[in-house]
């Protein structure tokens, strides 16, 4: 989770038995350094956007040089970084939204895929998560698929364990967490929000001058920002230059009914801010007494 997902939100999930990833997001090395040290444990990875790193490649070189056990690449070719990452020794996790995705990761050597559905919070495209992970599954045979996307509690970790995914990614979920860099007030939103109060937009890049490729946009909460200008961006390039001063002012301001809280649809399943630890374990439970009794469980 870009800029959220620090090393101490890092270091929490791996100390707790999962995989820890930095958010290395769009890439500003000093961040990425800082939060690196600040991990307490060499068992967390980072994770890229892609077509982003594509820009600024030192950053995986100063990821990897932190000997991460893992490096995550989503939205863009994973091609020309494949032979770094896996010379490095760190595991190799492409993250997908479509079975053409999958199986190029595959073909380019991807030890992981992290099959990715649109309920999913940030970036995404269109495909949901049930038929993605089942179908990435079948066809990839013995690769490890973990699910992502509108899984935030055991009884979500059990069902995509059932579609054959050897585990799940978490993003909204861990976004409220004590250790989440995510301010307070935004994640109080979330603990409020249903899941039918988000939105897959592109209005929130252009506000931030985010230059994102197709077919990506981006899971937010629904606010008056996105009321006013989800499905209306050609006025909205209209005045762009002065809505984005007025983004910039809400975002420092943390003004949420203007700027963005990026979570999924799993939203609607949050109802307290826990430590990460407290969450790997109450969803472990769960998911066992899920898998132990099926239907209905917990
Ligand atoms: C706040 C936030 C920021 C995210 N930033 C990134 C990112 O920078 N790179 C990335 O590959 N995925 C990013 N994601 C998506 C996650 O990798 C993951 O696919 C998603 O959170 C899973 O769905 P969920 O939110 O329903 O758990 C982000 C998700 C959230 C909630």
């Amino acid at each position: 989770m870009a800029f959220v997902a620090g090393g101490a939100l890092a270091s929490a999930v791996s100390n707790a038995g999962g995989l820890g990833l930095i958010g290395g997001g769009y890439g500003e090395m000093d961040w990425l350094e800082a939060e690196i040290k600040r991990s307490h444990n060499s068992d967390i990875g980072t994770g890229f956007i892609t077509w982003s790193l594509a820009k600024q490649p030192a950053l995986l070189e100063a990821a990897l040089a932190a000997k991460p056990k893992a490096i995550m690449l989503s939205f863009g070719n994973e091609a020309p970084f494949a032979r770094q990452i896996k010379d490095a020794g760190a595991l190799f996790i492409c993250q997908v939204q479509t079975i053409e995705q999958a199986l190029s990761a595959h073909d380019n050597g991807a030890d992981i895929i992290v099959a990715q559905g649109s309920e999913a919070g940030g970036h995404g495209a269109i495909r949901g998560t049930i038929s993605l992970v089942r179908e990435t599954v079948d066809r990839l045979g013995n690769l490890p698929v973990v699910a992502a996307g509108g899984i935030a509690d055991g009884r979500g970790l059990a069902a995509a364990l059932m579609l054959g995914a050897s585990g799940v990614l978490m993003g909204t979920r861990f976004y409220a967490t004590q250790e989440c860099l995510a301010p307070d007030e935004a994640k109080e939103r979330t603990l409020d929000a249903t899941g039918d109060a988000t939105v897959r937009s592109s209005v929130v890049d252009m506000l931030r001058g985010k230059d994102w490729p197709a077919p990506y946009k981006l899971r937010t909460l629904q606010n008056d920002v996105l009321d006013q200008w989800h499905g209306r961006e050609e006025q909205l390039s209209e005045s762009l230059e002065e809505e984005r001063k007025a983004y910039d002012s809400a975002a420092a301001e943390r003004d949420f009914d203007h700027a963005a809280v990026i979570v999924g649809e799993a939203t609607g399943l949050l109802k307290d801010v826990p430590l990460a630890a407290e969450v790997i374990e109450e969803i472990i439970t769960q998911a066992e007494a899920c898998l132990a009794r099926p239907p209905g469980c917990l």
